[in-house]
């Protein structure tokens, strides 16, 4: 007989439901100073099931309150994922005093006999910033004839036309339509067949202008896609992305998103989308996305709760030699969790372990910078027999993260792994910025060129930190290293 010892694997600067099944963001919307979170909950258990809205708010991205259910299931069914929007202008009729928000979320009806179920588009309002909702009497507000797979939509006010815009996944394309108070739907276009990658059901889009390069007269269009897990493929749920011009009713896909691209390397970061309402003075895209991959989600080891967020990221388009890509940087709220540890400039490999060997630590940041062409990296949540491996591989110029010997595995036979992405060189030195949090790993390369979020499930006591490089003289340019504190409301155990 063996005893398992209690493994707390709640994350200190995570979102994670105080109990019970938690999966995809949902309504993200920006209000009266307060971030939303809607997610997917399943209040009566620890594995998918009869799908709520779960809620949670932030000031500032970093630490959440979780608040009451915002929506329950009803005759209609069960509420899968969407999103949320301030309804400014009164399009709905919904808000005679001030402006509220409204939520336009999937409502999915299981039918008997194996029949196959009924997903379609439904509404609700709150005039009380998002504490207590109202389901719309006219829902659904849209419904599709032939796809079985339709859902997940995410609109947004499109100012050029003067109309709402929803996309929404249908089987394996997604289908664009317009609207002038989220009721009445016009049918537009339809967008993926041949495009991109169909390695599963197209699920959770999003659609945004961003600009390239910071130019705001420069400006380029984004389409998240995520996509189911088969199977077939080992690496389960992952989400693309494609570039294009937007025109109100049609996406027209730039050359180089003909090719698929993966908006992360890991395997746990799924159904992200990003914030609606952000205020023209910040200006910023916000995302964040589910830290896990339907390949094992149901079965990760887990207590009191199953399910967290990633950390929330700022989008950016960048062009290198005339292509443009999305990259990924952690909001810079995030800053003002640090609490500096180590902090050395032109130092080898070997002074730097002397350091982290008196470091003990489970959720923390390191920025480091060294030598372009330099193999160099960081073991993490080091304990005798485990340790994840993030680094650079300097030959090859790829970012990896290696969790063969992270932790508990034994849940997924593909669980364990290395997964990489490739670098292209921003100037003489590479960077690696790393989240570890008591159950995962989040890195960043190259000013968030390249991005790869994973799952571990190490050992309490595996806490040990090390710098790898081809040999002990190597030197880094800089390497800074944050423990981020947990606030006592996100260290509910
Ligand atoms: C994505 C997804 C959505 C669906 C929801 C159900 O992870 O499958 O397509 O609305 O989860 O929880």
């Amino acid at each position: 007989m063996s005893t398992i010892a209690k493994q707390n694997y709640r994350g200190l600067y995570h979102f994670s439901p105080k109990e019970k099944w938690m999966n995809d963001p949902n309504g993200m919307v920006y209000f009266e100073g307060e971030y939303h979170l809607f997610f997917q909950h399943h209040p009566g258990g620890m594995t998918m099931g009869a799908m709520h809205w779960g809620h949670a708010v932030s000031k500032d991205l970093v630490t959440w309150e979780e608040l009451p259910i915002a929506l329950a299931p009803d005759e209609l069914g069960m509420i899968f994922s969407g999103s949320a929007a301030v309804d400014w202008n009164n399009t709905t009729g919904f808000f005679k005093d001030k402006p509220g928000l409204v939520a336009i979320f999937t409502h999915h009806l299981d039918m008997p006999e194996g029949k196959p179920a009924i997903q379609r588009q439904s509404l609700a309002y709150s005039k009380d910033n998002g504490r207590t909702w109202t389901k719309y009497e006219g829902n659904p507000v849209l419904e599709h004839d032939t796809f079985i797979d339709f859902r997940d939509p995410k609109v947004f006010w499109n100012k050029d036309t003067n109309k709402w815009v929803m996309i929404v996944a249908c089987g394996q394309t997604v289908c664009l339509y317009h609207s002038p108070d989220l009721m009445n739907w016009t049918f537009a276009s339809e967008f993926g067949e041949g495009i991109g990658s169909h390695d599963g059901v197209w699920e959770c889009p999003d659609l945004f202008p961003l600009a390239i390069d910071g130019d705001p007269s420069n400006t380029k269009w984004v389409m998240l896609v995520s996509i189911g897990a088969d199977p077939a493929f080992v690496e389960g749920s992952r989400t693309q992305y494609f570039t294009g011009d937007f025109d109100g009713e049609v996406f027209t896909p730039d050359e180089d998103s003909i090719k698929v691209r993966w908006l992360d390397y890991g395997r746990d970061n799924y159904a992200g989308v990003s914030w609606s309402d952000i205020p023209a003075e910040d200006g910023r895209r916000l995302f964040i996305g589910w830290m896990s991959n339907w390949m094992y989600a149901n079965k990760t080891p887990a207590e009191e709760f199953r399910g967290e967020m990633t950390i929330a990221r700022e989008l950016q388009l960048e062009s290198r030699q005339g292509e443009i890509f999305l990259v990924q940087k952690p909001v810079q709220e995030l800053e003002s969790a640090r609490v500096q540890v180590l902090s050395v400039k032109e130092a080898t490999v070997q002074e730097i372990n002397t350091l982290l060997k008196e470091i003990h630590l489970e959720s923390y940041e390191i920025i480091a910078e060294f030598t372009r062409g330099k193999s160099v990296g960081f073991k993490v949540r080091v304990g005798s027999d485990e340790q994840t491996v993030i680094g650079i591989n300097g030959e090859t110029e790829e970012l990896y993260v290696d969790r063969k010997a992270s932790g508990q595995h034994d849940f997924h036979e593909h669980f364990l792994g290395s997964h990489s992405a490739t670098l292209e060189a921003l100037g003489e030195s590479n960077d690696l910025r790393i989240y570890v949090d008591r159950s995962s790993v989040e890195v960043f390369s190259n000013r968030g060129q390249a991005v790869i979020s994973d799952l571990i499930f190490p050992g309490l006591e595996s806490k040990g930190i090390a710098v790898f490089g081809e040999n002990e003289n190597d030197l880094l340019i800089s390497l800074d290293i944050y423990e981020l504190t947990p606030s006592a409301e996100q260290d509910k155990n």
